[in-house]
């Protein structure tokens, strides 16, 4: 049984890796922006009782996340799994909703930063404000949820705001990694695949489902030899920067 925080947890990845955790036994701190509208968290929460604990959680609202980390504290006594997993896009309503992939010529400063901070510094944010928690948790282990567009090697389709802010979530991954290694807690990055959920679009491959089953299986297994690594959903195998 493992303490697991998860931001984002009201849709998608992020909802699909509460079902799992919470099926296995886990206790479940569930982050999302409007508990009030998370209907799926509420239907699971009747289900599962005390095992679940939605938090309202904004990860670019420093307030939110002080109230997040009080809430959590009257709930559990260490963090062992922090998923770093709450995300957009340039086509999300919060980036200015315009298009997907807006090109050189059109790119707009705050929408961009809109970006940089949902996917990149609210999760270093969220690390660092619930810190205590992990230090007081079991094999504890950060999980930031990257992208294969966040490589540089392999740089090509996305767009600017979303492969820069997965390439820096990259670097704050490696970064958590070396400075938190001396306290054994393990940073890792993951990319989920290309998953249908509102941001991977009704066209994808994969499964909510089994993306997370692959990248659960792979959390599980962490080791401090793969801390400050950038791994597979599938078999945690090392991927290109
Ligand atoms: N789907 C894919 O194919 C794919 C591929 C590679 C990487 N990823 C990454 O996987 C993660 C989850 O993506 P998804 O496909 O599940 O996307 P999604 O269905 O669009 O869900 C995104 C989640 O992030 C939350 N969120 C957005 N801004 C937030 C904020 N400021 N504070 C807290 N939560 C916020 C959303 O909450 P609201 O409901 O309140 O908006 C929602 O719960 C993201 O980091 C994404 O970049 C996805």
């Amino acid at each position: 049984m493992e303490r697991v925080l998860i931001t984002g947890a009201n849709r998608g990845i992020g909802l699909e890796f509460v079902r799992q955790c919470l099926a296995r036994g886990d206790t479940v701190l569930a982050g999302a922006r409007r508990p009030d509208e998370a209907r799926e968290l509420d239907e699971l929460e009747r289900r599962f009782g005390e095992m679940l604990h939605i938090l309202p959680l904004d990860v670019t609202d420093d307030t939110s996340i002080a109230g997040a980390h009080r809430s959590a504290l009257t709930r559990v006594d260490g963090l062992d799994l922090l998923v770093n997993n709450a995300g957009i896009n340039e086509g999300s309503h919060d980036a200015g909703g315009r298009r997907l992939y807006v090109r050189l010529g059109s790119l707009s400063a705050p929408d961009t930063l809109r970006v940089l901070h949902v996917n990149t510094v609210g999760p270093l944010m969220v690390a660092q404000a619930f810190l205590d928690l992990l230090r007081r948790g079991r094999r504890p282990r950060i999980a930031g949820i990257s992208s294969g567009l966040g490589s540089i090697t392999h740089a090509g389709g996305g767009g600017y705001a979303y492969n820069m802010s997965k390439a820096a979530l990259n670097m704050a991954t490696r970064m958590l990694s070396i400075d938190l290694r001396g306290e054994d807690i393990v940073s890792v990055a993951f990319s989920p695949g290309w998953v249908r959920t509102d941001m991977g679009g009704s066209q994808a491959p994969l499964a909510p489902a089994e993306s997370v089953a692959g990248m659960l299986g792979v959390i599980d297994g962490l080791t401090m030899e793969q801390t400050g690594e950038f791994l597979s959903w599938k078999d945690g195998k090392r991927l290109e920067w």
